[in-house]
């Protein structure tokens, strides 16, 4: 009887199961079924089509040749067009006139926000909080859907490690471990559980791969690196994107060990398909399967775009060469109907999940009420506000008091309203901007006197403005200087060969500085500026990156101390140009720098020290990391350590610290980096206040490759670095034993 009802029990138990799989697996086989009927009815030309986008006027316009290509199924996706109008109206050409009625699909690189814009996304990752990221993305996905747009073509998740090179601005910086949990929460904000869902946006991780790394930072430039970097470091922040579901990325404009992005079997293929089982889309970059041709790796047309389509590229942007050469490659039997297929149904999966075809339109009326929100401005001046980095601080010389009798507002940056929206501000308007002098101005109180003063320009010679400004400065209690980069000077195009702050920019703060008043420098940059001067001589300076339209609120919150700044450098700072790459998880070498040694790795000329390390920032109070303990002396290749730690605040106001943990596999089949980011948390604590942060390091965080490229946990000592910076850490060591027992989990006392 027993038995029975236990037999009853399992086969409903199944019937469950199988029924709730069913529902499950429903839409996705739903979509496969629609694909495939969809597929057998289009012509070559059709298909072809599908792997078209093609460009729209800046303004959001589409082109008037876009109508008729739409009509006639030419046309499979636009970038830029935007404005749930017009989206509408080159739809109903798409679903009412031509004969499949396949729908259009909108791009756009909504990258840090759509109208609201935030933090760039290197000072977004300064907020070491993905969590924020992924509401900023998730805001900008609402506004973006909102215009109509579709796909946005972020995020961009290249590895830097070289910031002369523009694009640095537009990732999470130099680590792969930052980069990744970056990678995903953007990814999650924009697309959601389920990209199809209204108010969220498909997304694009850019650009598939190494793009950051082009030679001597000039963008797109040639790259050339082991498959062992390429897979520790530039790969992992693209894998946590499709591990977290992004429906496309983005082949690159670079040249790869000798096969470029655009037409490289080896990423598009092998490790994206097969090793990752992607089943997205991968667009091209914009005209790089034309230029296959420039990189010498095409002859001609039809050539460039066999190699893209065969190698994995499955729509083209800006470029026509899948349309017009499809048919000619494919009678001469270069190309195979199975590939051209393929891409096709690559993208006519993603436009059924995306819901296109059931909600191909948009409801104009929600556009007018979806931008610069209150709640969306509150997001923006708090994420802001979070990403300010205190770079020095010297006898409390910030916070300001709010009654302070007069400030001189001073720098090309001040009151500019369009360097803090940064690169790709989507559609964000300067107009919309909050100027570091309007935000001063509304913070400080009624009878604080603020002058201000621009002294130069960010670039060109004239000092003809410094006069007033070293006047506001005499005639103020402090001077507040605002120097760095335009928004011209950052993002793609925007290599430099020198990070110093352009034109007159330090003469007028050595001028400011000798008048003698308190001097604070704020610093308004998408990249990593060398500043020794500064450094050497200015008690105060805050680094507030690119901060979008909220930007000048969220600095003069923390200048005057309602927000105590809790961000952390996500890139190294270097002392000049010359060091750079520089950056923290370097490898181990065989001459580790000594200073009293010659003959090891370093400079004749300078230290080999940063100006500011990776994860350094500081804050109004002062924390205190202690009692760092592992839960065990040893344990097998599959096990996991607990590391725990007490972070305390031993200053006077709350504030934030961002608990850092590091390993270092010490001996290892191939090299490994002198310390790599293995975990982090930014906790808020109270004066006085004390909590214990843990952290877990199991094979996901203690593997790397072996000679066979395969990821592996060997075994042997490992150092685990707890702090608040890369470079100010406590270290214990474990090890990883093969085959015995491990010791027990309980804390061990060597490690005490
Ligand atoms: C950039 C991409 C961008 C594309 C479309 C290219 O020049 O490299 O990042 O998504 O343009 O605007």
């Amino acid at each position: 009887m027993r038995v029975a009802n236990k037999t009853a029990l399992l086969l409903c138990l199944v019937v469950i199961v199988s029924l709730f799989s069913a529902t499950a697996s429903e839409p996705q086989r739903d979509v496969e079924s629609r694909v495939e009927a969809l597929l057998s009815k289009m012509t070559l030309e059709e298909k072809l089509g599908q792997l078209q986008q093609l460009d729209g006027e800046s303004n959001g316009n589409f082109r008037p040749e876009h109508v008729e290509l739409v009509r006639k199924g030419l046309l499979g996706s636009t970038l830029n067009v935007r404005g749930a109008q017009r989206t509408n109206q080159l739809q109903r050409v798409a679903v009412e006139e031509s004969r499949l009625k396949i729908p259009l699909l909108f791009g756009f690189d909504t990258i840090h926000g759509y109208r609201t814009i935030f933090p760039i996304p290197l000072g977004e990752a300064a907020t070491w909080d993905p969590q924020l990221a992924e509401r900023s993305a998730s805001i900008a996905a609402k506004e973006s859907y909102a215009a109509g747009v579709r796909w946005t073509f972020a995020p961009m998740v290249d590895i830097a490690r070289d910031a002369r090179w523009g694009r640095i601005t537009e990732g999470a910086g130099e680590d792969p471990f930052l980069g990744a949990k970056f990678a995903a929460a953007r990814v999650r904000g924009f697309q959601g559980d389920n990209y199809g869902t209204p108010g969220k946006v498909l997304a694009c991780a850019k650009h598939w791969v190494a793009y950051g790394a082009a030679e001597a930072g000039r963008d797109y430039n040639t790259t050339d690196m082991s498959e062992y970097t390429l897979r520790s470091v530039y790969f992992p922040p693209f894998k946590a994107a499709v591990d977290a579901g992004v429906g496309t990325l983005m082949s690159a404009f670079n040249d790869l060990n000798g096969v470029p992005t655009s037409a490289n079997p080896f990423t598009l293929t092998q490790v994206l398909r097969q090793e990752w089982r992607f089943d997205g889309v991968v667009v091209s970059d914009y005209t790089a399967v034309k230029e296959l041709i420039n990189h010498g790796a095409a002859a001609d047309d039809a050539d460039a775009a066999r190699l893209a389509l065969s190698a994995g590229v499955d729509m083209e942007m800006v470029s026509r060469l899948f349309n017009q050469k499809g048919p000619e490659l494919l009678k001469q039997g270069r190309l195979s109907q199975v590939t051209i297929d393929e891409a096709v149904r690559r993208i006519l999966r993603i436009k059924f999940r995306l819901g296109l075809f059931d909600r191909p339109f948009n409801d104009e009326s929600i556009e007018r009420n979806a931008f610069l929100t209150t709640e969306s401005r509150a997001a923006a001046r708090e994420i802001a506000g979070r990403s300010i980095v205190l770079l020095k601080n010297e006898r409390e010389a910030l916070p300001l008091q709010k009654n302070i009798g007069s400030i001189a507002v001073i720098g090309p940056l001040a009151d500019d309203k369009q360097s803090p929206l940064g690169w790709w501000a989507g559609d964000g308007r300067d107009t919309d901007t909050v100027t570091p002098l309007a935000g001063i101005r509304s913070k400080a109180s009624p009878q604080t006197k603020v002058t201000y003063a621009k002294g130069c320009d960010v670039l060109g010679d004239s000092t003809a403005g410094f006069a007033d400004a070293t006047a506001a400065a005499r005639n103020s209690d402090v001077a507040i200087v605002f120097v760095g980069e335009s928004k011209e000077m950052v993002g793609e195009a925007a290599s430099r060969s020198t990070l110093d702050l352009p034109g007159r920019q330090m003469d007028l703060v050595k001028e400011i500085k000798a008048t003698g008043k308190p001097t604070i420098v704020v610093l308004v940059n998408g990249r990593p500026p060398t500043i020794a001067w500064i450094v050497e001589n200015v008690p105060a300076i805050v680094e507030s990156w690119m901060g979008g339209t909220e930007s000048g609120n969220a600095i003069a919150d923390v200048l005057f101390g309602d927000v105590n700044p809790g961000g952390k450098l996500p890139v190294t700072f270097p002392r000049t140009v010359g060091q750079v790459p520089i950056y923290y998880n370097h490898m181990q070498t065989g001459r580790p720098p000594e200073l009293n040694n010659r003959y090891t790795s370093k400079y004749f000329d300078i230290p080999w020290t940063p100006q500011f390390p990776f994860g350094y920032g500081l804050s109004y109070t002062q924390f205190k990391i202690s009692n760092v303990q592992l839960s065990a002396a040893e344990i097998p290749a599959t096990g996991t350590i607990r590391v725990s730690a007490d972070v305390e605040n031993v200053g006077k106001r709350a504030g934030d610290e961002v608990v850092q943990v590091y390993i270092r596999d010490v001996v290892a089949s191939l090299t490994r980096p002198v310390k790599e980011l293995k975990g982090f948390r930014r906790i808020t604590l109270q004066p006085g206040e004390k909590k214990q942060v843990e952290f877990q390091l199991g094979p996901e965080q203690l593997s790397g490759y072996n000679r066979e490229m395969k990821l592996v946990v060997e075994p042997g000592e490992f150092k685990v670095m707890v702090g608040s910076s890369s470079e100010d850490v406590i270290e214990k060591s474990f090890r990883v034993v093969l085959g015995a027992q491990a010791s027990s989990p309980a804390m061990s006392k060597a490690n005490r």
